[in-house]
């Protein structure tokens, strides 16, 4: 049996956008993806997070779900627009008490909340008042977390204060694909600078306020390798793994910005930082949350965009591509872990997004034999075990998803959680990987 440390946590994870629906109830605020999903062709089937999961008001049914799974903690996010309808200023009772409920019904259920306060839906009046684009945006951002910690800061110890800057600036400003749907590469790098901004101001509101508990930040981290040895396909690689990864890890943890990437991009791209904003980037954090989904390599091509790069998934044989055409590779997590670990901080990481989308059929019961996603998540512990014996300081793992739910631009059709929803009837059915996994909980590992 493959064993894990003792005190090693294991967990599910949510993002409220994703499954509350409740779009307009009890006073919440639009978000620019309630915004978003409501213009036509902009997702998938025309879906809405508009009921999702109805988990805004099947909370209490879930928390007994992961209670019978014996999950130890649970990463959901805070709806900032259920909060301050506009964003700043006044403040919503009925949404701050949701969460507060939430967090009282998941103590009580003896699993630790573990709570993100942006997973991508901003309020909508803030997007009007330019989004992430605005310097201010950090300011709202460090006033709107102030509040959490004020409400939640009692129970809730286990803070992360952003989900995956990159995809919010690079696929929300950059590409456009995702709420706001903005097409512009150089807003995306000053976005993403804002982001990381508004991050450092959120660790500051909490370290002054002196709240118990630990705060960190979650990051998208894919592992990259130069396709091959020859100095165009290093360069190219370097510029790609600045740009997704680079980027972030070294403003957070070296206090600057990746220097090749930033004479590349030129003055047009780069973002426009103030004196202090990378000292308030780099302010010490407890942990560090990775979502790993997949590997890259990249070669160099002089047809490519800024990066001139051409930059194709790395797949371990025989696994197939999941449901989101992403391929399979395993291995790239040990690397990434360790890659963080030996380069930038020894603080402890938690793996807070990893799972997968397979073609899930059920029985005339609503089971779903998943082997494919069983398989994939015990490839994909094991090599976070690797990592552990190699040294690393990993200390737990979250499945992405607890629940099927909205899969941003792409709807409803990805499946990727441990218990199937019925989207018309919004039942609930643990799939064969929920069994899996409740024990792989149960025995702190598993039979390889
Ligand atoms: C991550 C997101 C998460 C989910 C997974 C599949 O990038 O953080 O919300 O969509 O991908």
């Amino acid at each position: 049996m493959l064993k894990f440390p003792d005190g090693f946590l294991w967990g599910a994870a949510t993002a409220s956008y994703q499954i509350e629906g409740a779009w307009k109830e009890d006073g919440k605020g639009e978000s620019i993806w309630d915004h978003f999903s409501h213009q036509p062709y902009r997702i998938q089937n025309g879906d809405t997070g508009d009921t999702a999961c109805d988990h805004y008001h099947r909370s209490s049914e879930d928390i007994a779900l992961m209670k019978s799974l014996g999950l130890q903690t649970y990463r959901f996010s805070i709806a900032w627009p259920r909060i301050l309808p506009v964003g700043t200023g006044p403040i919503n009772p009925k949404g701050l008490a949701f969460y507060d409920q939430l967090v009282d019904h998941l103590l009580e259920a003896g699993i630790i909340p573990c709570a993100t306060l942006y997973h991508w839906d901003l309020p909508q009046t803030l997007q009007e008042r330019g989004g992430w684009a605005n310097r201010e945006s950090a300011d709202w951002f460090a006033d709107y977390a102030r509040v959490m910690f004020d409400q939640l800061g009692d129970r809730v110890k286990f803070w992360s204060t952003l989900n995956e800057p990159f995809v919010s600036s690079f696929i929300g400003y950059g590409e456009g694909r995702h709420a706001p749907g903005i097409a512009d590469t150089s807003m995306a790098y000053q976005t993403a600078h804002h982001l990381l901004l508004a991050h450092g101001k959120a660790v500051q509101a909490f370290r002054d306020g002196g709240y118990p508990g630990r705060i960190g930040i979650v990051l998208n981290l894919s592992h990259y390798t130069p396709a091959g040895p020859s100095e165009a396909d290093q360069l190219a690689y370097q510029r790609v793994y600045e740009q997704n990864a680079g980027l972030f890890l070294s403003s957070l943890f070296k206090g600057s910005y990746p220097e090749y990437l930033f004479n590349w991009i030129g003055s047009t791209q780069q973002p426009k930082i103030q004196s202090g904003d990378l000292e308030t980037i780099s302010a010490p954090v407890d942990f560090m949350g990775i979502n790993y989904y997949m590997s890259f390599k990249v070669a160099y091509n002089p047809l490519g965009d800024l990066m001139r790069a051409h930059v194709e998934q790395i797949s371990s044989p025989g696994w197939g591509q999941t449901d989101m055409d992403w391929e399979v590779h395993p291995e790239g997590l040990t690397a990434i872990l360790r890659h963080v670990s030996d380069n930038y901080t020894k603080i402890p990481l938690y793996i807070t997004e990893n799972g997968s989308a397979f073609p899930d059929v059920p029985d005339e019961n609503g089971f779903v034999k998943d082997p494919a996603r069983l398989n994939y998540l015990r490839a994909h512990l094991t090599a976070a075990h690797r990592a552990i014996e190699a040294g690393v300081n990993l200390k737990g793992y979250f499945v992405w998803s607890f629940l099927d739910n909205f899969e941003w631009a792409l709807g409803y059709a990805p499946r990727f959680g441990i218990i199937r929803v019925d989207y018309k009837t919004l039942k609930r059915t643990p799939k064969q990987s929920a069994y899996w996994y409740q024990q792989t909980i149960q025995n702190n590992g598993f039979d390889e």
